[in-house]
């Protein structure tokens, strides 16, 4: 799929704007603190609903606009949508081909995009919660349904908080709970699992390529859960529920299950949370979202993909390799730089070159 046009009022620092994006790779260049990332994010926002940064949705809105509006334009295999989100008062509207949209699964139907940040290499460093937000992520774009069962994973986790928090924790209640914890838990991480399995060999080429050298990368999901099949799953689990039982009960919160997974992430036979340099953790991450790129258009639907700082913390013989491999896989991509020299070579010819001036797009 690809954007053909993107359009803004109220969004930030930037002007009300209307930008043909109709090209395979889309350049957003500018100095530093000028409304490019903030591009992104208006294309972000309509596409998922949500900021780019973790931010607040009431952030978005430029700071004297008493209203924000974002449309976007996608064109998959021919067929034309038309998205429209608008904020205003603390209330967000929805309009789908010119109709109002209350429904969220049609609002996402057909629509596949994938952004990296910079500060998404927390993603490697930081706390097992980021990479099992990741991991359910990647999951949920490979398959929808992975959401529900996270979702009743997490009711049920509640529940099971909240029994035991009560005065006297009652222990059929806790059985029925547990039980529904490994069943539902089985299937969650069987799914993590396999999306992980899936994803490793794209990753290891990926890295491989942009490191220019054969690099080997390894995910693992570190689980309570183990075992091959949903049922060895979720015998390990009801095992695991039957240890902590007593913990549980003297410390009134839940211990154990699929909610303190981790993924364990090695380049080179060492864990790249503690041993990996930056660039190397910029370039695993990006193997990662790109990997998740490669799985999708295998099963028929190629997203975009959307870079911020195209090159910050990578070296000019990296930047060269990923621009080169972005090129290769076919979908549409626009990124933000603070130097369009970067993009180089075939790149040049079927790009938009937008330049991003005190919250002016320029086109040309
Ligand atoms: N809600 C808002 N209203 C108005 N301006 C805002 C708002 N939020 C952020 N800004 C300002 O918008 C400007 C541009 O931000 P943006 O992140 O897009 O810069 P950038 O061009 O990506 O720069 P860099 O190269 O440093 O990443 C910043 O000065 C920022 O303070
Ligand atoms: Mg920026």
């Amino acid at each position: 799929m690809r954007f053909t046009r993107l359009v803004a009022r109220g969004f930030r620092n930037l002007e009300p704007f209307d930008l043909p994006l109709d090209a395979p790779f889309v350049v957003l260049h500018g100095e530093n603190a000028q409304g490019k990332t903030n591009t992104l994010e208006a294309l972000w926002y309509a596409t998922t609903l949500r900021p780019l940064r973790g931010h607040r949705p009431a952030e978005l809105l430029g700071w004297d606009a008493p209203l924000m509006e974002v449309a976007v334009w996608s064109d998959r295999d021919g067929i034309v949508r038309h998205r429209r989100v608008q904020l205003e008062g603390g209330q967000r509207g929805l309009t789908l081909d010119g109709k109002r949209c209350n429904d969220l699964s049609a609002w996402f139907e057909d629509l596949r995009a994938i952004a990296f940040t910079p500060a998404d290499g927390e993603v490697i460093m930081g706390g097992p919660e980021l990479r099992r937000r990741w991991v359910d992520r990647a999951a949920f774009t490979a398959r929808p349904a992975h959401l529900d069962i996270v979702r009743a994973y997490q009711r049920a986790l509640v529940n099971k908080a909240a029994t035991l928090r009560a005065d006297r924790p009652d222990p059929t209640v806790l059985d029925v709970l547990d039980e529904q914890l490994a069943s539902l838990g089985a299937r969650l991480t069987a799914r993590r699992a396999d999306l992980l399995a899936e994803l490793a060999p794209h990753v290891r080429q990926m890295v491989s390529t942009l490191a220019g050298q054969p690099s080997d990368v390894t995910l693992a999901l570190r689980t309570a859960a183990r075992g091959t099949s949903v049922d060895e799953r979720a015998a390990a689990l009801r095992e695991a529920f039957g240890a902590a039982r007593r913990a549980e009960l003297r410390r009134r919160r839940t211990l154990v299950g699929p909610q303190i997974d981790d993924v364990v992430v090695r380049l080179q036979g060492q864990l790249a949370r503690r041993y990996a340099s930056r660039g190397q953790v910029r370039t695993l991450v990006l193997a990662l979202k790109l990997a998740e790129l490669v799985a999708a258009r295998e099963r028929g639907v190629v997203p975009v993909f959307l870079l911020d700082d195209l090159s910050s913390e990578l070296d000019r013989a990296r930047t060269g390799r990923l621009v080169g491999l972005l090129g290769d896989l076919g979908a549409q991509v626009v990124v933000t730089t603070t130097d369009p020299e970067h993009v180089t070579g075939d790149r040049r010819a079927d790009a938009v070159w937008v330049e991003v001036r005190d919250g002016r797009l320029v086109t040309g």
